[in-house]
């Protein structure tokens, strides 16, 4: 057996895919190590949205490279490998830069990798090319949790000026309905109680398929599917999703009661200069629609601070869109210039990182704000659960509207409990057994 120690930076989908190179390498005699100074081959699944995670992967090398040349001195040849978003995106430059890495390999390039690795016995490899390896029928060795993360789609054809994802995930694909069911299929044999499709804009689901299958067709597909489990999804763009999503949500027992809708700013101008395809006002009118149609729906956004020519005026137009809202929860970021974007070419706009900073906190501290009203919604309300965890004898767990409850009692991880909300702080709620 081979040791095998990877470490994965950013978003599901990347943990998605480390749990597929995981199960896929365990064909071929690799286990996984804790231990990090006694690998035989080390992975970085990288993540390249902003500068900083970009940094933390090349700290990964720069630690592995040492590992590396020690082991060498005892005879023993180990391998450093770069995957994900920052391979994808810096290509050859990766093996210039870090002299000790073995191979680059993109997203694309996942199913090839038992090959490249046999490459790699012989020289340094780069497989970033626009390819796309067949899918194949591997097991999954997913992570021990409630939740079992399915893919649905792949890369993005929106060019948000500041993202960088359409050039590190490529053009938008879909996997098809088949595989899908299949897959979720199953993950509902092997116990997972609940299922989060992963999409970059999950709604342009099916666009490259034939027969062009639709998301909502998608969601009643697996809706259909027998057994005690839930549906989630991420991410949804908000203009494209569709009335018979939103219906599709609404009267399914299994889909549950949230929508990731990232805003990105509250202010018009700048969603026009991010190269967003709506304006305050149509966002508005999805999030009211979403409410009028669907009962303790939660709605959660992301949004950037400091984007190149934001005044402080603009920046204010985010935080009264967030409180007019009343968005339930929101991921945050201050503006990080990225490689081939529009927005980072507009350096003479450039805020600077000490306003960027500021402007940051003030929106975290709105964020808060919000999560506490959302919270405070749900006392004495009877909600749900499913149990996902244990600590110091407080079970935790999830409501269908994806808050995080802690509830005294005994239960078993993977139990539906209805429990009583008693009192809330920011970031969960705290409840009995009914
Ligand atoms: N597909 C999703 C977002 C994926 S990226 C969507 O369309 O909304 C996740 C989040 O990272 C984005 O929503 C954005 O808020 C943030 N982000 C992307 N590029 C960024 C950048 N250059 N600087 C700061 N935050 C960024
Ligand atoms: Fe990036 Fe925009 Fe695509 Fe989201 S929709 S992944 S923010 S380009
Ligand atoms: Fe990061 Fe790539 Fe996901 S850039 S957010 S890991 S799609």
């Amino acid at each position: 057996m081979k040791k095998l120690f990877i470490d994965t930076l950013g978003c599901q989908m990347n943990k998605s895919d480390t749990e597929r190179i995981i199960g896929m390498l365990s064909h071929f005699d690799y286990i996984v190590t804790e231990d990090e100074k006694d690998a035989d081959l080390y992975i970085v699944n990288t993540c390249a949205i902003r500068q900083l995670s970009a940094d933390k992967a090349y700290s990964r090398l720069g630690a592995w490279g040492k590992i590396k040349a020690e082991q060498k001195k005892k005879g023993r040849d180990v391998k450093i490998a770069i995957a994900g978003c920052v391979a994808q995106l810096e290509k050859e430059n990766l093996l210039k830069k870090f002299p000790y890495l073995d191979l680059v390999f993109g997203s694309q390039y996942l199913y090839e990798l038992p090959n490249l690795l046999k490459e790699i016995e012989e020289k340094r490899v780069c497989a970033t090319d626009n390819f796309n390896a067949q899918e194949k029928e591997y097991n999954i060795l997913r992570t021990k949790s409630v939740n079992a993360w399915l893919p649905i789609m792949e890369g993005c054809n929106n060019f948000c000026s500041y993202c960088v994802v359409p050039y590190t995930r490529g053009r938008e694909r879909s996997r098809s309905v088949e595989a899908i069911i299949n897959e979720a299929k199953k993950i509902i044999r092997e116990g997972f109680k609940e299922i989060t499709l992963l999409g970059q804009n999950v709604d342009s689901y099916g666009k490259t398929l034939e027969g062009k299958p639709t998301f909502a067709y998608l969601l009643k597909e697996l809706d259909k599917l027998e057994g005690d489990f839930r549906i989630r999804f991420t991410t949804s763009y908000p203009t494209d999703i569709t009335d018979e999503v939103i219906e599709t949500v609404k009267n399914s027992s299994k889909i549950c009661e949230c929508f990731h809708i990232p805003m990105q700013s509250g202010n018009d101008r700048i969603l026009h200069e991010m190269n967003r395809r709506y304006n305050v006002k149509e966002y508005s009118s999805i999030v009211k629609k979403i409410r009028e149609n669907i009962k303790d729906v939660t709605i959660t956004s992301d949004f950037i601070a400091g984007f190149p020519g934001e005044t402080d005026e603009e920046f204010y137009d985010t935080i009264k869109a967030i409180d007019e809202l009343e968005l339930d929860y929101s991921n945050t970021a201050a503006y990080s210039p990225r490689p081939n974007t529009k927005a980072g070419k507009m350096t003479d706009k450039f805020i600077p990182e000490e306003v960027k900073k500021q402007r940051l906190q003030i929106l975290n501290d709105k964020v808060k704000e919000m999560s506490l009203k959302s919270n405070k919604k749900y006392v004495g309300k009877t909600m749900q659960i499913l149990i996902d965890d244990v600590k110091e004898g407080v079970y935790q767990g999830r409501t269908r509207n994806n808050k995080v409850v802690h509830v005294k009692g005994e239960f078993k991880i993977g139990d539906f409990v209805d429990v009583e909300i008693t009192h809330v702080s920011t970031w969960c709620l705290f409840a009995n057994k009914k």
